[in-house]
């Protein structure tokens, strides 16, 4: 029995992006069938021309497979990433969790694994709301979150319990340092590792009555 990852995130110049291949690598390594999908590019093109490195990723990612809410209801994992905005998730991460709906209210949004993942600019800008953002919708999906809390030494390493983030500095431009990367490797192997169990035959037989 494989477990199913979906890594569902947004990424306007490359970050989250690189922190999704990092959790696809540390899933697939983890015996995991994973989809990475990034969801779709909302703003007007002029602003996305008004920032090169936004519109060369827009251009890289031209290629790559696009999140449907199908991803969502094949999944046992959910791990969701979105890039800060004044301290919440950004609008194009709003607008596919806004597509939800109709999956959601037939139930099939529940009873799986979610994580999240971030990155601000600065570290105390807004990453432990963004991901209590994401956290607050998976609560209404009856989605259990699997933070990763201080369940390994990596996490007195990165300092972020409530899920994995990075702050990309004052030029938007450090690369994922090694806390980052161990943290997003044990995000993936615990979700995963939760996952199994609860898919696990304990799980699955009958409760005793009374
Ligand atoms: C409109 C806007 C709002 C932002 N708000 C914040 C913020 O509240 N705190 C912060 O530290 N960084 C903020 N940032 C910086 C982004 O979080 C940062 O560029 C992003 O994490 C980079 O991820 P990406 O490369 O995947 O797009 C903001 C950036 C934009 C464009």
């Amino acid at each position: 029995m494989t477990i199913h990852v979906a890594i569902v995130y947004y990424s306007a110049t490359g970050t989250l992006q690189a922190m999704a291949e990092r959790l696809e690598k540390a899933a697939l390594d983890a015996g995991a069938t994973v989809r990475r999908r990034h969801v779709r590019e909302t703003a007007p093109r002029e602003a996305i021309e008004s920032r090169q490195e936004w519109a060369d990723h827009v251009a890289a990612l031209a290629d790559e497979p696009v999140a449907d809410p199908e991803d969502i209801v094949w999944a046992d994992v959910v791990l969701f990433g979105s890039p800060t905005r004044f301290g919440n998730v950004t609008s194009q991460f709003q607008a596919f969790i806004d597509q939800l709906g109709p999956r959601w209210s037939e139930g099939a949004l529940a009873d799986k694994v979610y994580a999240g993942f971030t990155s601000s600019q600065t570290a105390h800008g807004g990453q432990e709301s963004t991901l209590l953002s994401i956290y607050r919708m998976v609560a209404h999906f009856g989605g259990l979150v699997v933070a990763p809390g201080y369940t390994d030494p990596v996490k007195f390493v990165d300092g972020n319990p409530y899920g994995v983030s990075h702050a990309t500095g004052a030029d938007n431009d450090q690369a994922l340092d090694d806390a980052a990367l161990d943290a997003l490797d044990h995000l993936a192997r615990r979700t995963i590792d939760i996952a199994n169990r609860l898919k696990g035959p304990a799980a699955e037989a009958p409760r005793p009555l009374g």
